[in-house]
């Protein structure tokens, strides 16, 4: 697993590749919402640009299927870098082709180059070799920065590494696997897996690839109540999966039989509507009306999970506990990462909603480790090898 790092490489009037996952969230006028993604980066960049290195940065946006799409430029990105970097990024208007070469050709040391959207061209997301190549001629030292996007087999994550050497690992992608790779290879014991999220689906590997290494699953959102109307419980009109029912009893059964614990809630608030303002109730789940949806993880529930959670030496979360972008449903998840953030485990968040939770909660500094990648870190506690990961030099 482990990489080499940019700590092993001399930058100075290098021409610098580097893939970051400037994948961030635009408002409806194209304003930047969260520039977390954008800020993760930045320690790898100041590497390079304090090293005298000539930075290009190449990213996608969104998933714009091979096409160029206005909507999804990253001259904002160029723009907002740009400010916090304190010194121009140019940006021009494609990743590949001789106008790019030209310009990419011509940086002094410490400029900043950040490329135009790499999923305007099909080549990308098809790992095309041809793609691959025009991309690697740009740079003589690849950097791989991008976590969030290293389960993806793309040119520029994969391909471009057959065209470039040395291929290193950034600080956030060597600080990315060393926190996931401990979780699954030494974690501190005891240690727990708190799982949420609206489906089971997306979690059914991580949940079979954990079942022998942690000692309990804390288990809410939306996918608790699968789990519970296999157990026979009425869950109203809460979301199931029911062609993922067998399933949900098969893995009763082998949590059981490994002697991990599987906790699910007891008590759960209740709505009528998954809508801000409607009528809620909490009840215990045995309680549970037809009609009722499932919303949020009830305080018994929290008690139990921060009992467990306080007990523990690491714990991993992924998956908000109930339908938290509604203020009324967001406690359970808010009080996770609460107790989360004061338990003194090792304690690391999975990127997406649950990222958002913690940062919403002003709890990101109390974390260990908040991840940057959504899916990645997904298939990280798979067990799965991540292609962007997998094609770097070893360390
Ligand atoms: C993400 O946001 O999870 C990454 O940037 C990957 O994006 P993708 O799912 O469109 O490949």
């Amino acid at each position: 697993m482990k990489k080499k790092s940019i700590e092993d490489i001399e930058f100075k009037s290098k021409r610098v590749f580097m893939r970051v996952d400037f994948n961030v969230p635009l408002d409806e006028t194209g304003n930047i919402r969260d520039d977390t993604r954008i800020r993760a980066a930045l320690p790898t960049v100041r590497k390079v640009l304090d090293s005298g290195g000539r930075l290009i940065l190449a990213s996608h946006l969104g998933r714009p299927k091979g096409k160029r799409v206005e909507s999804m430029t990253l001259r904002p990105v160029a723009d907002a870098l740009g400010d916090l970097l304190g010194q121009k990024v140019r940006f021009p208007a494609d990743c590949i082709g001789s106008m790019v070469e030209e310009l990419t050709g011509s940086l002094a040391d410490g400029d900043v180059v950040l490329l135009e959207n790499l999923r305007f061209h099909e080549g990308e997301t098809r790992n095309d070799p041809v793609f691959a190549e025009q991309l690697g001629r740009l740079g003589e030292i690849y950097v791989n920065d991008a976590f969030g996007t290293a389960h993806r087999a793309h040119a520029s994550t994969h391909g471009i590494t057959s065209f470039i050497s040395p291929c290193v690992a950034g600080y956030l992608m060597s600080r990315e696997i060393e926190f996931l790779g401990r979780v699954l290879a030494e974690p501190e014991k005891p240690f727990v897996a708190i799982l949420g999220g609206a489906k089971i689906s997306g979690k059914i590997d991580v949940i079979e690839n954990l079942i022998e290494k942690v000692d309990s699953f804390l288990i809410g959102g939306g996918m608790a109540f699968t789990f519970l109307k296999a157990q026979g419980f009425e869950i109203g009109d809460s979301i199931l999966e029911s062609n993922k029912l067998a399933m949900a009893t098969d893995i009763l059964a082998r949590v059981e039989e490994a002697g991990t614990r599987f906790i699910l809630p007891v008590d759960v608030r209740v709505s009528n509507s998954i809508e801000s303002g409607s009528k809620t109730r909490m009840c215990k789940v045995e309680e549970i009306e037809p009609g009722d949806i499932g919303v949020d993880i009830g305080p018994q529930t929290l008690g139990i999970f921060e009992r467990e959670i306080k007990k523990a030496g690491t714990v991993v979360w992924n998956g908000p506990m109930g339908v938290f972008e509604i203020p009324e449903f967001a406690a359970g998840t808010f009080e996770t990462a609460r107790i989360l953030s004061e338990s003194g485990a090792a304690s690391i968040v999975g990127g997406g909603d649950s990222a958002a939770a913690v940062a919403a909660a002003g709890l990101t500094g109390k974390i260990s480790h908040v991840s940057t990648g959504g899916g990645a870190s997904l298939e990280f506690l798979e067990g799965k090898r991540l292609p962007g990961i997998e094609a770097l030099d070893p360390g």
